[in-house]
C-alpha cells in the first residue's frame, strides 16, 4: 500500500548512478538545484506542496536527462513526512539528500509580535522536520558508509532579526544542527553541509520591500550549492560579504547591533501565509 502520494514518476533504475531528493524543489533555490543536478544517470525525488509547479521542474529536469519522481508533501506533518522518506530510502537509497523548503515571514506592522501560529509553522518546516529527517538520512547512510545531506539555512541565523525573529531563530538552530551533524557523522563517510544564502532572487525574498543588496540568481545559488556538497564541506555562506557582517555583529555591543536592526525596519509585501 502507498502510504504517500506519487504524483508522477520516469525511472528505470537499471542505469541510475545516484538517487537525489530535494524538498522545496517546486520554487526558487529547491528547483534550481534540481536543474542543476538534472542530467542522464541521475534520479531526482522531488518534494513540494504545489504540485503543477513540482511536475513543471520535473519535466524539465527529464528533458536535460534525469529521471524524477514528485511527491506532494506538507513539512508541517513531521511523522508524515518521515515515513515517505523511510519508504523512498528503503525502496532506492538515496545518495545526497537536499533540505531547501523554508518559510519567512516579517512581523505585520500592525501586530506588537509575530504571530504564534506563524512562528509555529516557521519552526516546524525550517527546523523541526528537517532536521528529524535529517538525523534519519544520517543514520541510514552512516550504515551504508556514504552519502551527502545538505540543510539549507540563512545568513539570517547569524543576525538578532527584531522583525523576524521566528525566521532568524529556526535558522540559527538549523545552522547549529547542521554543523554538529557533521562533526558526528564526518568518521562514517557521511557529509553534512550548511548553506547560508544572502539574498536570492526567488518569490520569498522578491516578497521583500526595499532593496535586496547582493542579490544572487537561484541559478548560481545552485551552482555554489551543489559545488560545496561535492566537496562535502561544513559550511557554505554566499555572497561572502555577509561573512563580515556575521563578524561585525559579533564584535559590535548587542545594544547597537540591536538599534541599528530596529532601524532596517524591513517589510514585506503582504504575507502568503495565512
Ligand atoms: N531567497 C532568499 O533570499 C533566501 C535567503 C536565505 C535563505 N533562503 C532559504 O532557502 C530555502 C529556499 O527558499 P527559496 O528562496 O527558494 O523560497 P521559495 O521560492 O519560496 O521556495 C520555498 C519552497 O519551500 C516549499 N515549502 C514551503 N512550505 C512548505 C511546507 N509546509 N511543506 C513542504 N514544502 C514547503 C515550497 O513549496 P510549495 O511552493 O510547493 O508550497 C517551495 O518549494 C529556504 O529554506 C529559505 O529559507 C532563501
Amino acid at each position: 500500500m502507498d502510504i504517500f502520494p506519487m504524483t508522477a514518476q520516469s525511472r528505470s533504475h537499471s542505469h541510475i548512478q545516484s538517487h537525489i531528493l530535494i524538498t522545496g524543489a517546486s520554487s526558487g533555490i529547491g528547483a534550481a538545484l534540481a536543474l542543476n543536478y538534472a542530467r542522464s544517470g541521475t534520479h531526482l525525488i522531488l518534494w513540494g506542496r504545489n504540485q503543477e509547479r513540482l511536475e513543471q521542474i520535473a519535466k524539465k529536469a527529464q528533458q536535460h536527462g534525469a529521471s524524477t519522481e514528485t511527491h506532494v508533501i506538507d513539512l508541517n506533518n513531521t511523522n508524515h513526512a518521515l515515513e515517505c522518506l523511510q519508504h523512498i530510502d528503503s525502496d532506492h537509497p538515496i545518495d545526497i539528500c537536499i533540505f531547501a523548503a523554508g518559510i519567512s515571514d516579517i512581523r505585520p506592522e500592525t501586530e506588537l509580535t509575530e504571530l504564534p501560529h506563524i512562528v509555529q509553522n516557521i519552526a516546524c518546516v525550517n527546523f523541526s522536520t528537517p532536521i528529524t529527517l535529517a538525523t534519519e538520512m544520517a543514520k541510514r547512510m552512516a550504515i551504508r558508509k556514504s552519502g551527502n545531506i545538505a540543510l539549507i539555512g540563512s545568513v539570517a541565523a547569524f543576525h538578532d532579526l527584531p522583525m523576524a525573529s521566528a525566521y532568524s531563530g529556526s535558522k540559527a538552530g538549523l545552522a547549529r544542527f547542521s554543523t554538529a551533524l557533521h562533526a558526528a557523522m564526518k568518521p562514517h563517510n557521511v557529509f553534512v553541509t550548511l548553506i547560508s544564502p544572502g539574498y536570492v532572487d526567488t518569490p520569498m525574498s522578491q516578497r521583500l520591500v526595499g532593496a535586496r543588496p547582493f542579490l544572487v540568481s537561484p541559478q548560481k545559488a545552485a551552482r555554489l550549492i551543489s559545488k560545496a556538497i561535492g566537496q562535502g564541506r561544513a559550511h557554505l555562506l554566499f555572497p561572502r560579504i555577509f561573512f563580515i557582517t556575521k563578524v561585525l555583529e559579533y564584535l559590535m555591543p548587542r545594544s547597537i547591533t540591536h538599534r541599528l536592526l530596529r532601524i532596517a525596519n524591513v517589510k514585506q509585501n503582504p504575507s502568503t501565509l495565512k
